[in-house]
């Protein structure tokens, strides 16, 4: 099928590769010219494991390309996704402008029987809105709108895009319907459960997904904030709950509060939804709300941890900016906001990530090198899953730093290697923990009083 995608980005960007893997001819259309030239020449402007590769084979077998030229691109397509950004407006509600725009675009070039795609995750009754733009446009043309939210993952989107949990289709007439089981037809003969319902359920499905994830980590960060009060571990409650199959272990792992460029912008959007609509999601009013605070709560504790070890002025070692491992992206990761926190407290921040940069992280140095980062720091404070850091050398990186203190907001070290290491271990859903002060090995001497006693070498 001749599919065009419009927005070459996390989501596009990978739809896009993935759809062109699986057989179609694909073209990504994007306003940014120079990340269309780069493409062009498959140079990827962001790091998603697999991409580069699927962006490669798919230049060089034809079967994707890249463009700027909107018009050219959809008079040929069968099918246009719209994959363009929908950022929160500043009520939490989406901004819709970007697939309103999107749709404009389109409209003038769609050909008879086309079918537009909405990928982007946008708010009940947008598929519709989408159908009044381009029939505004264009009076007399057959053409139908399907709403087919993403489940990707930001670092392992790639396998979430080919063994997806389900492919959730809205349409509101049959042919759509079966147009759109043709796009997904080599994951749904490998066994891929294939949804079809009406536009608003499908745009509420993905609404309710990433709002149902979010509540879940919401739930364990509160659960751990009770265990470091009772000297209970999280880890070991997370486990024990999650063995439920009707709860499911995924996404109970307590951290430094979920950030991304999804979970922060959908709770806010469903939350505005339900009070847009008389049915005010009180559930994820309140997440929304804890999330936040739990990120500036973890800053006044590294704040206030230092103050007493290091009086004002001390230094911090900030491992980890991407919002999670596996990705570049630092959207609204909780770095964005523990750094600035930290820097007004007046301490001095140097910061490393193995992929993330964030230019807004203002009066940071920073570090190409996790050890390099920590020298001279009176604490170290890992935010980020890295793989890289669960590797880390303890007692090199302790011989690195001047104090002694280690925020382990992910979890990522074993305890009794953290202590042995000379760390205090402040974890997260467990009390902190002290090195034991190894007792001095008192070894018989007589006296020195004695000097007579003393057979000197
Ligand atoms: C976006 C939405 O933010 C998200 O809500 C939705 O689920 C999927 O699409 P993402 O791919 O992360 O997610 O957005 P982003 O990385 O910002 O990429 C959007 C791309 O669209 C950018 O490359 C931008 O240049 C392009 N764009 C934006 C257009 O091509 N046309 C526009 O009118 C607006
Ligand atoms: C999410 C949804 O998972 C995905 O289905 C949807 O399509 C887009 O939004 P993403 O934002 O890429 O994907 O990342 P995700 O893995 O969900 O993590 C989101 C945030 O939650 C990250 O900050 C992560 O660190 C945090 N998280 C995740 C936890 O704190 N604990 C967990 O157990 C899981």
């Amino acid at each position: 099928m001749q599919i065009v995608m419009i927005g070459a980005g996390y989501v596009g960007l990978t739809t896009g590769a993935c759809l062109a893997q699986m057989g179609h001819s694909v073209v990504c259309v994007d306003i940014d010219a120079k990340r269309v030239a780069d493409l062009r020449k498959a140079i990827v402007p962001i790091f998603e494991p697999g991409l580069d590769e699927l962006i490669e084979s798919g230049l060089a077998n034809g079967r994707l390309d890249f463009t700027a030229d909107v018009r050219a691109a959809t008079a040929e397509a069968d099918m246009v996704f719209l994959a363009v950004g929908t950022p929160s407006a500043p009520n939490g509600e989406i901004n819709l402008s970007y697939i309103e725009a999107a749709a404009r675009q389109v409209a003038p070039a769609l050909k008879p029987g086309a079918t537009v795609v909405i990928k982007s995750t946008v708010v009940a009754g947008t598929a519709q809105k989408v159908r009044e733009i381009i029939a505004e446009e264009r009076e007399a043309l057959d053409f139908s709108v399907a709403s087919n939210p993403e489940f990707l993952r930001e670092g392992s989107a790639i396998g979430d895009f080919m063994e997806p949990d389900r492919i959730v289709v809205g349409t509101d007439d049959q042919r759509t319907a079966r147009r759109m089981k043709e796009v997904y037809a080599p994951l749904i003969a490998k066994g891929a459960p294939f949804i079809s319902t009406s536009t608003v359920n499908a745009e509420l499905i993905k609404y309710a997904a990433n709002a149902f994830l979010a509540l879940k980590i919401g739930f364990i960060n509160d659960v751990a904030d009770l265990c470091e009060k009772v000297e209970g571990d999280v880890s070991a409650v997370s486990r024990g709950i999650g063995l439920d199959r009707r709860i499911g272990g995924a996404f109970l792992e307590a951290g430094p509060g979920f950030g991304g460029s999804c979970f922060p912008k959908d709770t806010r959007a469903f939350a505005a939804i339900g009070r847009k609509n008389g049915a005010p999601q009180t559930l994820i009013e309140t997440l929304i709300e804890r999330n936040e605070m739990r990120k500036r709560r973890l800053a006044k504790k590294i704040v206030e941890q230092l103050r007493h070890t290091a009086g004002r002025g001390g230094r911090v070692a900030v491992l980890g900016v991407a919002f999670k491992a596996n990705t570049d992206d630092a959207r609204e990761a909780a770095a964005l906001t523990i750094v600035p926190l930290l820097r007004e407290a007046g301490l001095t921040v140097s910061v490393h990530d193995p992929r993330a940069k964030d230019p807004s992280l203002r009066g940071v140095a920073w570090s190409d090198c996790p050890y390099r980062a920590c020298k001279g720091a009176d604490a170290v404070v890992v935010l980020t899953e890295w793989e890289e850091y669960r590797k880390l050398d303890l007692a090199r990186l302790i011989k690195e730093m001047k104090g002694n203190l280690l925020f382990d907001y992910r979890n990522l070290f074993d305890r009794e290697k953290v202590l042995a290491s000379g760390f205090r271990h402040v974890a997260i859903g467990r009390a902190p923990a002290e090195a034991q002060r190894k007792p001095v090995k008192r070894i018989a001497h007589p006296r020195w009083s004695d000097s007579a006693a003393v057979a000197m070498p």
